[in-house]
């Protein structure tokens, strides 16, 4: 399955992309988490996007769509993906039409996940994130069953740089001006599949699952 998924930052589309990944055995691909591991690491791409995450706002269009791209052509994505944070611009979704349309392998759909702000910002601030395996817990909502340790590994959990409530704010301003119109460009495309994602973790995964039934195998 080629799968998009949309939503504000906090809606919970990397905790939901990564509980769908293991259900249909596709990548999970989160820019995100890629131009995190970038700032990491201190390359180039590294350097260019932190200032712009640090100050809530988004990273151009060509660094993000090259790659992108160069990580669709990755042997494990020839099945399927997810993609979780991309496109956020319409520059990247056409992009994005553009590049699996020439490869015969358009997207299937795009889930939009829907929340309300002020539930974003509670989710975001009780965010913890555990720098090994990239599992997130939350403070209120999904605590860890040992203080600040991840379950799966034992690594010590940590924040998120972006997680504090001005940059926040932020994000979800950008999310609006940038992001939102994308709603109409793939409801156009008869793509777009509404998710209320204000609900259990459990709750929303299953309504994840029924927004696909038509197409998850
Ligand atoms: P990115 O990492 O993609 O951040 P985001 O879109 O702001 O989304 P988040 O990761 O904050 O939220 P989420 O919806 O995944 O929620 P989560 O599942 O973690 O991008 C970061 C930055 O990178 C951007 O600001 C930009 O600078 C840059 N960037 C990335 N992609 C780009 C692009 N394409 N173009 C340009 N720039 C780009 O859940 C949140 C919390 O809630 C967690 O604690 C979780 O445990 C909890 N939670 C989840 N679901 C539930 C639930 N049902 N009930 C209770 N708690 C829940």
């Amino acid at each position: 399955m080629r799968l998009v998924l949309l939503g504000p930052p906090g809606a919970g589309k990397g905790t939901q992309a990564g509980r769908l990944a293991d259900r249909l055995t596709i990548p999970h691909i989160s820019t995100g988490d890629i131009l995190r591991e970038h700032v990491e690491r201190g390359s180039r791409l590294g350097v260019r996007a932190r200032a712009y995450m640090d100050r809530g706002e988004y990273v151009p269009d060509d660094l993000v769509v090259r790659m992108v791209m160069d990580r669709l052509d990755e042997p494990d994505a020839q099945k399927g993906f997810i993609l979780d944070g991309f496109p956020r611009t319409v520059l990247q979704a056409q992009a994005l039409e553009d590049a699996l349309a020439g490869a015969g392998r358009p997207l299937e759909a795009v889930l939009k996940f829907t929340i309300d702000a002020d539930m974003a910002i509670k989710r975001l601030s009780n965010r913890w994130l555990c720098p090994c395996c990239k599992r997130t817990y939350n403070a209120e909502f999904m605590r860890p069953r040992e203080d600040q340790l991840c379950d799966d590994d034992g690594c010590g959990l940590t924040r998120r740089s972006d997680d504090d409530e001005i940059t926040v704010r932020r994000r979800l301003e950008v999310y609006r001006d940038e992001t939102e119109p994308l709603e109409l460009f793939y409801w156009e495309r008869g793509l777009l599949r509404e998710v209320n994602a204000q609900a259990r973790l459990e709750l929303v995964t299953e309504r994840t699952m029924e927004a696909l039934s038509d197409i998850a195998s």
